[in-house]
């Protein structure tokens, strides 16, 4: 099944899975991520691979006018806020050069193909000086936190994603966490992609991540 149909097959309960499994973290973590964005009334915020909008509700209660994208139909079909929305390739956006206030890209770096053709149409799209934001689940170093996380993320999402939704689908989501790469290895990609001032920070003991990145300025 590719990845995209396993978006499809999961969309109608895919809220209701993210807030048991994270135990609401992941709204607060949202909340963070759009606050770099530094929205003003009015910005035009890109949400990439938007999934069912809450990154786009969030830019929405933060006063920025968001765009939802995602290449998943059963996806958008559960789309839960008031957006407009694109079906379209977070490696191809529809979108013309250095029109966009801010991008956001919640929980999905590590589901897409390659990661620097995405960097590239991020930085192709933003004005200059605005901010990338990319939220996504982390594996902590701590030994402690890492052995429960792991169990945890091995064991126990698969176990409620079978009951709630889709066993397979939850032991892919957690396990394709492999596919990040190391911090200094994204950090250089996203600098070679035309950002500058680009941060990582660590979110709740380093189980998520969110990097933060400004288009350079010509
Ligand atoms: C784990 S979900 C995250 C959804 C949402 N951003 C959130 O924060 O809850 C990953 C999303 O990425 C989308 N996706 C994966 N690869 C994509 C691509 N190349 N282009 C557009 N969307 C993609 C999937 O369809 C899915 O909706």
């Amino acid at each position: 099944m590719t990845v995209r149909k396993m978006f499809d097959r999961i969309a109608p309960r895919y809220d209701l899975l993210n807030r048991i499994i994270t135990f609401g973290l992941d709204i607060k973590w949202r909340k963070k991520t759009v606050k770099f964005i530094h929205t003003h009334p009015g910005s035009r915020v890109l949400d990439v691979a938007c999934g069912t909008g809450d990154l786009c509700d969030s830019l929405r209660k933060a006063g920025a006018n968001p765009i939802g994208m995602d290449y998943s139909r059963g996806m958008l079909g559960s789309f839960n806020t008031k957006a407009p929305l694109i079906n379209g390739d977070a490696l191809k956006i529809p979108i013309r050069d250095s029109s966009i206030d801010g991008i956001t890209c919640g929980f999905a770096l590590r589901n897409f193909l390659d990661i620097n053709p995405f960097l590239k149409e991020a930085a192709r799209i933003l004005k200059p000086g605005m901010h990338l934001a990319i939220l996504e689940v982390d594996e902590p170093k701590n030994r402690f936190i890492k052995a429960g996380h792991s169990f945890y993320f091995k064991k126990i999402v698969p176990f409620i994603g079978g009951v709630f939704s889709d066993k397979t689908a939850y032991s892919y989501l957690p396990r394709s966490v492999v596919y990040l790469p190391e911090e200094k290895k994204i950090v250089e990609m996203i600098e070679q992609s035309g950002f500058s001032n680009v941060k990582k920070f660590k979110l709740t003991g380093g189980i998520a991540q969110l990097l933060i990145a400004e288009k350079q300025k010509d």
